[in-house]
């Protein structure tokens, strides 16, 4: 056994002996050659096929050479394995024979591995076989650098440039076999495949010139490589690029729904601002007003955008405003560049806001008659007002009537204003919010002065101009006609007139006409009325008497009110016939009525003398003033009184001192008569005059029962003298035929003897 092994031993050693004479190898001659590539301290795997080509054959010898050294051979018969110990260093080679194809695996390869390696096949019968395999060996470059234009070397971030500027770098690789390819890639896009040998033996470079912009500045990459079995080497940097935002984004994230809002309700908008670096400083404004409380700026990465939220209340005030979002890049100088905004115009919906204008006029609130009325109902609102309404009064105004049918839009107008139309006016609006009405205004209507019925009156004595007008009126034009007299022009602040400013008698009536000034405009027609003054004479005077004293007789009467003067009337009966001729007639003045109780209960009398009287003689006294005089009331004196006036025929004995005893006998005498006369007047009427003069009082009430009773009267008095009296009834001017139909008849009054009532006569017959 030992022998044949040292048997085949030394065949072997023949064989390769043979073989290494034999080992030259022509590529493409002596068989196919196949380029394989590994790296450097790597491994590969060569293979060769050694399976016969037929089946009867058999395999003597496999041999693995580098170049034309032998570095591995397999002995198919002894079955056995040599390798070149030399070459399997550290044990690097490792052969698998038992698979098909047979392989050879280096590991652990270096550059001189690199060479034409080839394997030599021997069978029993077939012819050998040649395979070439052209290793080459790749060295790998270092990892990439990176220098900046000052030589410096930059890792991770370059320095900070701004959008335009040029980045100068360079990316350098050490070593490397076959020499690297060095490009640079900003993201996945190539930018520069430019590489080239440096100064420096054994270092290749890239140099770069990248004008920068927002798009190439992302992550910048240099890449080296020199074969395709690994990835290219990589290093990459990040640009400090600053740049502003370029886009930001402003919208409602609460508060609203498309963006509508409500004036007063609180809504919120964010802003979001993106492409600044650094981070921006987002700034709020409101129409250029800064607002500053806003929430704090967060950075949101996943949209790698700065974001900020704001809440505004807006006001009606702020329809329309522009709310801004600005993003400012914080590091950049400050120019236009450095910053963008957004904008979003607020949409303040809320309901009318409603006041109303009168248009054209200077005055506010007054309008003249005639002239046309403007108002208008200014409305603000959002969205706009759809709907006006007017009101007049409180009611509201239909189309029609005293308005026209033109009063559904926002203005009302009136051609020609009446009276009719002044009041309170106000309008309301409506949109989709809601409706409001405005505080409503007061329309005057001016009106020059009018007439009212009755248009002038007269109160005691005072005339009143009755007029309306507005303005009051300030200026009164009176124009005053009298009977024989010429008119009178007056003019009064007021609107009456005192007849003491008028002149002239005033005895029957006056024309009156009057006029008022407001400055509107002139009155169209004066006012004008005929005023009766007769009510405004003093009443009859009736308590009067005919007394005969200081040897005449004198008419005494209780003044009546009002009177200024009285006149007295005599009227004498004439000779020949039966009627009564005015003799005289004498006015006296009783000054100031006041004085009428002058002495306490003693009245204050008007006397007036008369003269001397006879049988038939009648004695009138009238009340007079300026508006003129009262009925005369008249007396006749008495058959007594007559004879008390004639001078008794002892009159003589009192001018003589004939003694006193006649006197004193003369008056028992007059006693006894005077107690025989009293006692035939006791007979006759319980209330007897003290004195022989007539005493008239309550003249009405005597004269209706002093008719009733008597058949010897000489003339009816007239009911007339009760001035006052409603009971009586005037049916006819003649005063003789006067019936009185009285209520009171209950008072029994039987006249005095002395009196005799007479006809009222007028004086001025
Ligand atoms: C050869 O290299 C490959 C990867 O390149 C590795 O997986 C393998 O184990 C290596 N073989 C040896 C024998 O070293
Ligand atoms: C292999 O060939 C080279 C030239 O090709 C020669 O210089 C060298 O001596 C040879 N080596 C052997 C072992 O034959
Ligand atoms: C290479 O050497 C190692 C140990 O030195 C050995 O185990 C191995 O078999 C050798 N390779 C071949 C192909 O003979
Ligand atoms: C092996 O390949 C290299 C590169 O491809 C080439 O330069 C060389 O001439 C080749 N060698 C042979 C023997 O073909
Ligand atoms: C560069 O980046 C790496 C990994 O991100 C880090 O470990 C290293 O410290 C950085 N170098 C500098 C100078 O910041
Ligand atoms: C903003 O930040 C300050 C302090 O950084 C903090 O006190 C405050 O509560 C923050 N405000 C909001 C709205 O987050
Ligand atoms: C504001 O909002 C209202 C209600 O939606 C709408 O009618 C109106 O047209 C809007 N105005 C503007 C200016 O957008
Ligand atoms: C209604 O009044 C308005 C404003 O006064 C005016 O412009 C419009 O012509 C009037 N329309 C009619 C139908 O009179
Ligand atoms: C007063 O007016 C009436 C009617 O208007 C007229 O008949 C009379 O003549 C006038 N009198 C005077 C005094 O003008
Ligand atoms: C007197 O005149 C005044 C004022 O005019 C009046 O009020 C009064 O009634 C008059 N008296 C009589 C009795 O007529
Ligand atoms: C009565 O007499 C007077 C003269 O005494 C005379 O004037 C008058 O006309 C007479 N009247 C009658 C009606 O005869």
């Amino acid at each position: 056994m030992d022998r044949r092994m040292r048997v085949a031993e030394a065949l072997l050693l023949v064989i390769i002996f043979i073989n290494c004479r034999v080992s030259a190898f022509v590529a493409g001659a002596d068989g196919p050659v196949t380029f394989q590539e590994a790296l450097e301290n790597g491994n590969t795997t060569f293979f060769c096929d050694a399976t016969p080509d037929t089946s009867d054959d058999e395999l003597m010898l496999l041999v693995w050479y580098k170049d034309n050294e032998s570095i591995y051979s397999y002995d198919a018969r002894v079955r056995t394995e040599w390798s070149n110990i030399a070459f399997n260093m550290s044990g690097r080679l490792i052969a698998d024979t038992g698979k098909n194809p047979t392989s050879l695996t280096i590991s652990a390869l270096r550059e001189d591995d690199e060479a034409l390696y080839h394997c030599r096949v021997e069978f029993l019968l077939s012819p050998t076989r040649n395979t070439g395999v052209n290793l080459t060996v790749t060295v790998l470059p270092s990892e990439p650098f990176f220098l900046d234009e000052l030589g410096n070397t930059v890792t991770n971030k370059t320095r900070p440039y701004y959008e335009g500027d040029t980045l100068v770098l360079s990316c350098l690789v050490i070593g490397g076999r076959p020499p690297p390819k060095i490009s640079w890639y900003s993201g996945e896009t190539l930018v520069d495949a430019t590489y080239s040998v440096s100064d420096i033996p054994n270092v290749w470079q890239n140099e770069l010139y990248l004008p920068l912009t927002r798009d190439n500045a992302e992550t910048l990459s240099c890449r080296a490589s020199n074969t395709r079995l690994v990835p290219a080497l990589e290093a990459s940097l990040e640009i400090e690029l600053y740049l502003p935002a370029n886009q930001v984004k402003i919208q409602w994230v609460q508060g609203t729904s498309d963006g509508v809002l409500r004036s007063g309700e609180t809504v919120t908008a964010q802003c979001e601002a993106y492409g600044s670096h650094p981070p921006p400083d987002i700034i709020w404004r409101l129409e250029n007003k800064r607002l500053t409380k806003h929430s704090n700026q967060t950075w949101d990465i996943s949209l790698q955008a700065a974001v900020s939220f704001i809440q505004i209340t807006p006001t009606i005030a702020d329809n329309q405003a522009t709310l801004t979002c600005e993003a400012v890049n914080p590091i950049m100088p400050s120019s236009e560049r450095n910053s963008k905004a957004a904008v979003m115009n607020l949409n303040v919906t809320f309901g009318p806001k409603v006041e109303i204008i009168k248009l054209d006029d200077e005055k506010r609130n007054e309008v003249v008659e005639l002239d046309p009325l403007h108002l208008k109902c200014d409305v603000k609102a959002n969205p706009p007002a759809d709907k006006y309404m007017w009101y007049f009064n409180g009611m509201e105004i239909k189309p029609g009537g005293m308005w026209g049918d033109n009063i559904s839009s926002n203005e009302l107008f009136i051609e020609e204003v009446s009276k009719r139309h002044a009041g309170q006016y106000a309008c309301a609006a409506r949109n989709t919010i809601g409706e409001t009405r405005a505080d409503s205004i007061s329309i005057i209507v001016l009106y020059p002065p009018e007439c009212k019925k009755p248009s002038i009156t007269l109160n005691k004595e005072t005339l009143n101009c009755n007029v309306k007008g507005l303005p009051v009126p300030d200026t009164y034009f009176w124009h005053i006609q009298q009977i024989e007299h010429d008119s009178q022009h007056l003019t009064t602040g007021s609107s009456s007139l005192s007849l003491d400013h008028v002149a002239g008698p005033l005895s029957e009536y006056l024309n009156v006409s009057c006029e008022a000034e407001n400055g509107i405009a002139s009155q169209y027609k004066s006012c004008t009325k005929t005023i009766g003054l007769g009510h405004l004479r003093p009443p009859q005077p009736h308590q009067c008497d005919l007394a005969f004293e200081y040897k005449e007789f004198q008419i005494r009467c209780i003044p009546v009110e009002n009177a200024t003067h009285y006149e007295l009337s005599l009227w004498r009966l004439s000779k020949t016939n039966a009627s009564l001729l005015l003799d005289r007639k004498k006015s006296i003045d009783v000054g100031n009525s006041l004085a009428l109780t002058q002495n306490g209960d003693e009245p204050w009398l008007v006397r007036g003398g008369l003269g001397l009287l006879n049988t038939g003689d009648e004695a009138g006294a009238a009340a007079c003033n300026r508006y003129g005089c009262s009925a005369a009331l008249l007396l006749r004196p008495t058959e007594n009184l007559l004879s008390a006036a004639v001078p008794p025929w002892w009159k003589f004995l009192t001018e003589r001192d004939t003694g006193i005893s006649i006197g004193v006998v003369l008056l028992v005498i007059m006693f006894a008569c005077s107690t025989i006369l009293a006692i035939r007047l006791a007979r006759r009427s319980q209330t007897k005059p003290q004195v022989p003069v007539i005493q008239v009082l309550q003249l009405d009430d005597v004269t209706r029962d002093y008719l009733n009773r008597t058949g010897d009267i000489h003339v009816h008095p007239s009911c007339s003298l009760r001035s006052n009296s409603s009971d009586c009834t005037d049916e006819q001017d003649n005063p003789s035929l006067v019936e009185c139909h009285c209520a009171h008849t209950s008072h029994e009054w039987v006249p005095p003897p002395d009196v005799t009532l007479t006809l009222q006569r007028e004086s001025a017959v």
